[in-house]
C-alpha cells in the first residue's frame, strides 16, 4: 500500500515571479502589548516575503490580518494575488513570535512547511519563501523545511472503493527557495530529505495499514521485498527457523494465532567497512495486539494495529540508510508476530525459555512486547553491536508518564543522552528515564529468572519495567538504549503540522539521526 510522493527541488530565483499554483510565506506574531490597536500591528512578515511584499505595495500584512491573520503557529491564511505576484495564491503560514536569533527554530519551520502543504492540497505546484539563515544554521533550517513539506504531501492511499471527489490529492511538486540553489551543501539536503521523508512515509503507510492485511508472514515480505530492492542483505526467519533457533520469546506470542511470527534481519554494510563501528536497530512489530489470553478491553482496541510501529520505523529507516550510505555497518531486527487469544495462546502462568537461554515466568500475555524484543536483542548482541538502539511501542506507562509526543529513553545513560540530543535535533523529542533497583527487584520471579512484569501486577513504574525487563538481554558491552514511543508512535487527532492522522513515522529521523552521529562520531 503505497500513497503517492510529493517531488522536491530548490529554486533561487525571485518568488515573485514562480510560475506556481503557491507561493507560501511565513509571518510571525508580534507582541501588541505596547502597540496601538491596529490588528496589522500585531502581523510580521518574515524573511523571504520581501519581493511578494514589495509587488503588494506594502498592503500584505494589512490584507492579511484583515483575513484574520495572526501569526500563530500552524494558521495558513490564503490570499487571491489578482495579478500582483506571477503565483494566484499567497498563502501566509504562522511561525509564532518572532525568533531571537536569525531564524525560527527547525521544527518551527518544519511544521509550518507541513502546514503549509497540507493546507494547500490540491495544488499541484507550491513554492515556499520560508526564513532560512545564511549562517551556520542554514543546513538544519534548510532540512527541517524540506522534510516538513515532503511529509505535509503524505496521506494514507486507504481503502476507499468509490473516487472521492471532495478529497483534494496532496501536492505533487514543491520549490523551496534559497539563496543560491546550486549550492553542493543545499542540494545534499535536498537528496538527504528525500530519502527520510520516503522513509517516514513508508513506515506511517506500514502502520496505517489495516492489520487484517499486514500480518507476521505478510509484514515481512513486504519488509523483506523493499529491503531486497534497496539493497540490502535479507534474512526473514519463519516459525520453523524460529524454532530451530530456540526464539521462544518469539514463539511464545506468535503461537496464539494462525499468522505465524518471523524474524526479519536487514543488514546494510559500508563500503570499506565504514568506522568499524556496528549499529544494530531493533523494533517491536506486532501486527495486532489484543491482549492475547490477559485481553484487552474492546475500547480503541483498533489501535492496536499500530503496535508494530517500532519494526515500522526500522524497517523504513534501513531504506533510507540502504539510500544514504552512512560509512557506518547498520543492521535492522524486527521481530513479528500478532498476540492473539486462543487454544494454543500461551498463558499467564506460562515459563518461556528465551533465545538467551533465560528462562521468563509470564504473568500477562499483553506484556508480549518485551518477549519478543528480548529474544531479537539477544539476537543483536551475538552478531557483535557496538551501538544497540530498540524501539517499541511498549507501555501504556509511557504516555502516562510523559504523553503522546514525548518519547522515553531508557539504557546506557550516555547513549539514552545521545538519543535524547538526536529527538531535539529532529523534532521527535526523548526524555531519558532511569532503571531503578526497586523495579527490578519486584520483577523478581519465585520459579523463574524474572518474571515478565512487577509480581505484585502493580503499575508502580509501569514503562521502567519495560526497560529493566530488556537489560536482562543486553550483553555487558554493549551501549543501548531503548526508546518507547507509544504515545508518539501513533497519532490519534486531526492532523497538525507534518502529522497526519494515524501513524507518525516516530522515530525514523530519530534513528537516522544517530547513525549519522555514531558514523562521525564512533
Ligand atoms: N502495545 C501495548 C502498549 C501500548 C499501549 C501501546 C497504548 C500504545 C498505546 C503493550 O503491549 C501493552 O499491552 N502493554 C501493557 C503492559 C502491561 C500488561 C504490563 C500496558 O501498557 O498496559
Ligand atoms: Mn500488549
Ligand atoms: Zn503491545
Amino acid at each position: 500500500m503505497t500513497s503517492p510522493r510529493t517531488t522536491l527541488s530548490l529554486v533561487d530565483t525571485d518568488p515573485a515571479e514562480l510560475a506556481v499554483d503557491a507561493i507560501v510565506i511565513g509571518v510571525h506574531s508580534q507582541n501588541t502589548e505596547q502597540e496601538s490597536g491596529s490588528p496589522a500591528a500585531a502581523l510580521l512578515l518574515a524573511s523571504g516575503a520581501e519581493s511578494i511584499a514589495a509587488a503588494f505595495d506594502g498592503k500584505l500584512t494589512e490584507t492579511l490580518a484583515l483575513l484574520g491573520a495572526t501569526g500563530g503557529p500552524g494558521e495558513v491564511i490564503k490570499l487571491a494575488t489578482l495579478g500582483t505576484v506571477t503565483a494566484p495564491v499567497v498563502a501566509a503560514v504562522g511561525l509564532g513570535p518572532e525568533p531571537s536569533g536569525a531564524a525560527p527554530a527547525p521544527e518551527t519551520l518544519r511544521r509550518a512547511a507541513g502546514a503549509a502543504v497540507r493546507a494547500l492540497a490540491g495544488a499541484s505546484r507550491v513554492a515556499l519563501a520560508l526564513p532560512l539563515p545564511d549562517d551556520a544554521d542554514a543546513p538544519a533550517a534548510l532540512r527541517a523545511v524540506t522534510e516538513g513539506a515532503l511529509l505535509g504531501g503524505y496521506r494514507f492511499a486507504g481503502y476507499k472503493t468509490k473516487p472521492q471527489p471532495a478529497r483534494r490529492e496532496p501536492v505533487a511538486e514543491v520549490l523551496v527557495a534559497v539563496p543560491d540553489a546550486a549550492d553542493a551543501t543545499a542540494q545534499a539536503e535536498v537528496t538527504r530529505a528525500q530519502a527520510v521523508a520516503g522513509a517516514v512515509r513508508t513506515s506511517r503507510d506500514w502502520v496505517n495499514t489495516a492489520p487484517n492485511e499486514l500480518r507476521p508472514p505478510s509484514f515481512a515480505e513486504a519488509v523483506a521485498a523493499a529491503a531486497r530492492e534497496a539493497g540490502l542483505g535479507v534474512e526473514v526467519l519463519d516459525e520453523a527457523a524460529l524454532a530451530a533457533g530456540g526464539y521462544g520469546g518469539i514463539l511464545a506470542v506468535g503461537q496464539g494465532s494462525e499468522a505465524p511470527p518471523r524474524l526479519v534481519k536487514l543488514t546494510y554494510t559500508p563500503q570499506g567497512g565504514g568506522n568499524g563501528k556496528r549499529v544494530a536497530l531493533v523494533g517491536k512489530g506486532i501486527t495486532f495486539d489484543t491482549g492475547g489470553i490477559s485481553i484487552k478491553p474492546a475500547q480503541g482496541m483498533w489501535e492496536m494495529k499500530s503496535d508494530m510501529a517500532g519494526a515500522a520505523a526500522v524497517g523504513a529507516a534501513m531504506l533510507a540508510v540502504a539510500a544514504l550510505k552512512p560509512s557506518v555497518a547498520v543492521t535492522g531486527y524486527l521481530p513479528m508476530a500478532e498476540n492473539m487469544p486462543s487454544g494454543t495462546s500461551y498463558r499467564p502462568g506460562d515459563v518461556i525459555t528465551m533465545y538467551s537461554g533465560k528462562r521468563v515466568e509470564v504473568l500477562n500475555t499483553d506484556a508480549e512486547g518485551r518477549m519478543i524484543l528480548a529474544d531479537a536483542i539477544a539476537r543483536a548482541c551475538e552478531d557483535g553491536a557496538d551501538y544497540l538502539f530498540e524501539t517499541s511501542t511498549l507501555t501504556g506507562g509511557q504516555v502516562i508518564a510523559l504523553g503522546k509526543r514525548i518519547a522515553g529513553v531508557m539504557g546506557t545513560p550516555d547513549l539514552c543522552e545521545r538519543v535524547r540530543a538526536a529527538g531535539d535535533a529532529t523534532g521527535e523529542p526523548a526524555w531519558p528515564m532511569p532503571l531503578p533497583d526497586d523495579v527490578r527487584k519486584g520483577m523478581d520471579s519465585e520459579v523463574a529468572d524474572i518474571s515478565q512484569v512487577n509480581a505484585g501486577m502493580d503499575r508502580a513504574g509501569h514503562m521502567l519495567q519495560g526497560g529493566v525487563f530488556l537489560r536482562e538481554f543486553v550483553t555487558d558491552e554493549v551501549a543501548w538504549a531503548h526508546i518507547d514511543i507509544a504515545g508518539p508512535g501513533y497519532h490519534s487527532g486531526e492532523a497538525t503540522g507534518y502529522w497526519t492522522k494515524g501513524g507518525t513515522g516516530v522515530p525514523v529521523r530519530t534513528l537516522l539521526h544517530l547513525v549519522d552521529d555514531v558514523a562521525a562520531n564512533g
